[in-house]
C-alpha cells in the first residue's frame, strides 16, 4: 500500500525540522511532484513559509512560492497535520552540551510528538547526524510505546544527510544526484526508505542496519575533522620552521592518487565537523573504548582560535601595540564561506578571546547581519559586535584586519590596499593574487 503510494506519487511527505537539511528535502520532494507537510517549532520560519518565502540561501523563494500556491506545501508548528503524512523525515538539530556530550533533546521531543500521531503504514526516517544506536535505542522505544510494531505496523530507518550548505551545485552535486545511504530497522523498512529516497536520487546505498548508516555519517565527518587537524598541526609547525604550508599543500596536491587536499584555518565551525566526532567518542566510552585519534584531532582543531589570537597579539607586538584597546576588524563570522550560518563558528571563539583581552572588535560579514558573543565561560556577559561596512575609512581605522571566513563577495583587493596589517587565516588573498607587504598568512612563512 505504502509502496504503491510512493510509486504513484500520492504518498504525502512530512518533514519535522525545516532548517538547512529539512527545507531542501521538503522542497526537493515537492518539486518532483509529492505533497509536503512541514512542521517546525520556529514561528518565524513557519510564517515565512506560509507566505512562500525561503530563509535558506540554497532554496529558492520561487520554488517555495509555487508549492505553497498550489497547496502542495503546508507548514505549521502543530504536529497533528502529520497524521496525514505517509513518510516523515526528521531533521532536527543534534548539538552537544557544554561538556560536549550529545544533546538529543530535539530528537526526543520530535519523536515524542510523532508518537502522538503515529499510525499503521507510516515510515519514519531519521536524518539528524547522531551516534550509532540512536535510531534503535532512542527513537524506536518512544515509537514502540504506542503499541505499534516496527516492520509490521510502521517502518523506521536512518538515512544521513550529506548536503553542503552554500556549496549546493558548485561541485556538480545537489539533492538529486548525491548518493544516499539508508539502513532500516528491518529489511522491509530499508526497502521502503530506499524506494522513496530513490525518487530523489537514483544513487541509493542500502546498509544492513540504522547503526551502520549512523556510523557511516560519523566516519565521513570524522575523516574531515582528522585531516583538517593534520594540516592545522602542520600549519603551526610550518610557521615555526618558516615554511609556507599553503605552498606545501599545493605541491602535495599534484599527486594524482592517494592524496586529498585539506586546508588549515582559524578553527573548524558549524554543527557537524566540530560536533560529530564528540558524538562518537561519547558512545565509544560506553564500550570502554577511547577514540584517541579522534580526540587528538578535535583538540588540535579547537586550539586554532587560540593560535590565531596569539598570532594577532604577536603581529601587534611587532608594531609596538598591545592587544588591549587595539581595533581588530574581523572579516567573515559565518562558519564557512558564502553561507549565513554562524553557529559554532571559529570567529565566535576568536572574538571572545579578543574581547576578553579588551581589544576593540568590529566585523564585516555580508551574510551575517548581527553577531553576538559571550554568555559562557569565555565571556560572562553577552557582547553585540558591530557589523561595519568595508569603507576605506573603516579599513584604515583597524590596527589589524583578520580574515576568518573567505566569503567570495568581499573586495580583498581593497582590504589589501588599505589594511595596516591583514592577517589572512584562510589564504583567500593568495587565491586572488593579491600581494603586499602588509599581508600575513596563518601558516605562512612570515
Ligand atoms: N546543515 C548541514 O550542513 C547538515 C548537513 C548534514 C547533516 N546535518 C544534520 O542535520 C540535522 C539538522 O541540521 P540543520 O542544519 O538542518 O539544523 P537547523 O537548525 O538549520 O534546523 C533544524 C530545525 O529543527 C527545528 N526543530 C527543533 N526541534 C524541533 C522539534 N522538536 N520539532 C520540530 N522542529 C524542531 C528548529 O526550529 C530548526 O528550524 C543535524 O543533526 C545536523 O547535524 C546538517
Amino acid at each position: 500500500m505504502l509502496l504503491k503510494k510512493i510509486n504513484d506519487q500520492s504518498a504525502i511527505i512530512g518533514v519535522v525540522g525545516l532548517g538547512y537539511v529539512g527545507l531542501p528535502i521538503a522542497v526537493g520532494f515537492g518539486k518532483i511532484g509529492y505533497s509536503i507537510i512541514g512542521m517546525d517549532l520556529s514561528s518565524e520560519k513557519i510564517e515565512q513559509l506560509r507566505v512562500g518565502h525561503s530563509y535558506i540561501p540554497d532554496v529558492s523563494t520561487a520554488d517555495i512560492n509555487k508549492l505553497v500556491q498550489t497547496n502542495r506545501f503546508t507548514a505549521s508548528m502543530d504536529t497533528k497535520p502529520l497524521a496525514e503524512a505517509d513518510i516523515i523525515f526528521i531533521s532536527v538539530p543534534t548539538p552537544f552540551d557544554a561538556q560536549k556530550s550529545p544533546d538529543l533533546t530535539f530528537v526526543r521531543s520530535a519523536v515524542e510528538n510523532i508518537a502522538t500521531i503515529l499510525r499503521p503504514r507510516q515510515l519514519i526516517i531519521l536524518q539528524s547526524t547522531t551516534y550509532p544506536g540512536t535510531t534503535k535505542e532512542v527513537v524506536l522505544p518512544i515509537l514502540a510505546q504506542t503499541g505499534l510494531t516496527v516492520g509490521e505496523d510502521f517502518h523506521l530507518a536512518f538515512s544521513p544527510e550529506r548536503i553542503d550548505p552554500g556549496q549546493v551545485g558548485s561541485a556538480g552535486f545537489d539533492i538529486y544526484n548525491t548518493p544516499k545511504v539508508v539502513g532500516g530497522m528491518t529489511p522491509k523498512c530499508t526497502e521502503l526508505a530506499a524506494t522513496i529516497l530513490a525518487k530523489l536520487t537514483p544513487l541509493i546505498h542500502k546498509v544492513s542496519s540504522p547503526a551502520i548508516a549512523e556510523m557511516s555519517k560519523l566516519l565521513e565527518n570524522t575523516f574531515r575533522s582528522v585531516n583538517i587537524a593534520l594540516v592545522n598541526e602542520l600549519a603551526v609547525l610550518c610557521e615555526r620552521m618558516g615554511l609556507d604550508v599553503w605552498e606545501i599543500i599545493e605541491a602535495a596536491k599534484t599527486k594524482p592518487y592517494g592524496y586529498m587536499p585539506f586546508y588549515p584555518g582559524p578553527g573548524v565551525g558549524g554543527h557537524c565537523i566540530p560536533v560529530d566526532p564528540y558524538y562518537l567518542s561519547w558512545k565509544a566510552r560506553e564500550y570502554d573504548f577511547h577514540t584517541k585519534f579522534i580526540e587528538i584531532a578535535a583538540e588540535v582543531n579547537s586550539e586554532m582560535p587560540y593560535f590565531t589570537v596569539e598570532k594577532i597579539t604577536k603581529i601587534l607586538n611587532e608594531q609596538g601595540k598591545p592587544l588591549r584597546k587595539s581595533h581588530i576588524l574581523i572579516i567573515g563570522v559565518a562558519f564557512k564561506r558564502d553561507i549565513d550560518d554562524a553557529r559554532n563558528s571559529p570567529a565566535q571563539r576568536v572574538i571572545e578571546l579578543l574581547v576578553k583581552a579588551q581589544a576593540f572588535v568590529t566585523y564585516h560579514d555580508p551574510y551575517v547581519k548581527t553577531f553576538q558573543v559571550g554568555h559562557n565561560v569565555f565571556l560572562e556577559k553577552k557582547h553585540m559586535i558591530e557589523n561595519i561596512p568595508l569603507t576605506v575609512e573603516n579599513i584604515k581605522s583597524a590596527d589589524c584586519t583578520v580574515i576568518i571566513t573567505g566569503h567570495s563577495n568581499i573586495n580583498y583587493q581593497r582590504l589589501a590596499n588599505h589594511s595596516l596589517i591583514l592577517l589572512d587565516t584562510v589564504n583567500v588573498t593568495k587565491k586572488l593574487y593579491v600581494e603586499g607587504e602588509n599581508i600575513i598568512r596563518l601558516g605562512g612563512s612570515h
